[in-house]
């Protein structure tokens, strides 16, 4: 390993162990674990369909990209990602700090990757594991991601760019009060947003009964 990928891990690590980054959120169906390392594998074996890497808009990595990317995924400020794991899938209790390989599902994320709005972020959600979409989880998961980045990154109006052939997922945002703010021709890719300047975040998580 070289030195700086060392530092990185390192970094990565401490990021983990510590505040915000270390962090698991409890749904009634979903819990949201920090990605960790132990996840790589598993998740890596998701992003090997072609209907995933289509569906999130992913190209295919090497397990080695794989790891790297979940450093980046990691230590980047401007991101925040957590593995979403199946409450009816985990053996024994849930552990805080157990990644719970058992029971991941898919994953939910943030991306603040506009510098000229550092309160806009870029959400993405996948349930890769078939068994478990239909259930509730993929709304759920967005929702306490929505929740957290509300509170810990002040996040005034989230975005989400679906392909116009996923009305799985159109569907699922538009639920949840996102609309159409534009369309991508090229991509033929619908970008949404949802303010939540324009709604009370407390009367908003309420309504989708997301407890505080
Ligand atoms: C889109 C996706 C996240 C939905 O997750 P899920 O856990 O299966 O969805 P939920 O059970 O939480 O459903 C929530 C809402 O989404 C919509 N929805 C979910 N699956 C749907 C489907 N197959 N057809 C139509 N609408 C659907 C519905 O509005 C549903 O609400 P309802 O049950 O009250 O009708 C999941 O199918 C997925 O990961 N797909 C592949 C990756 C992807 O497309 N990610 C989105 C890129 S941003």
């Amino acid at each position: 390993m070289d030195t700086d990928r060392s530092v990185v891990e390192a970094k990565a690590k401490k990021a983990e162990e510590k505040g915000e980054q270390g962090r698991s959120l409890i749904g009634e169906k979903a819990v949201l674990v920090p990605y960790m390392r132990e996840h790589v594998p598993r998740y890596h074996e998701w992003m090997q369909d072609p209907a995933l890497l289509v569906a999130t808009g992913s190209e295919p990595l090497t397990l080695d990209q794989e790891y790297q990317m979940h450093l980046s995924w990691t230590t980047d400020p401007n991101k925040h990602t957590f593995i979403v794991l199946d409450k009816e899938l985990i053996q024994g209790d849930f552990v805080p700090g157990n990644p719970h390989v058992e029971a991941m599902v898919g994953d939910v994320n943030i991306y603040m990757n506009d510098p000229s709005d550092p309160q806009l972020a870029e959400i993405e959600i996948m349930i890769a594991e078939s068994q478990s979409r239909g259930k509730g989880l993929g709304e759920e998961s967005v929702l306490l991601m929505m929740e957290f980045a509300v509170e810990f990154y002040s996040i005034q109006t989230f975005c989400v760019k679906i392909g116009e052939s996923n009305t799985a997922s159109l569907k699922l945002f538009r639920k949840l009060g996102f609309v159409d703010a534009s369309y991508s021709e090229f991509f033929k890719e619908v970008t949404l947003a949802l303010s939540m300047a324009e709604n009370s975040p407390s009367k908003y998580f309420e309504k989708f009964r997301i407890r505080h």
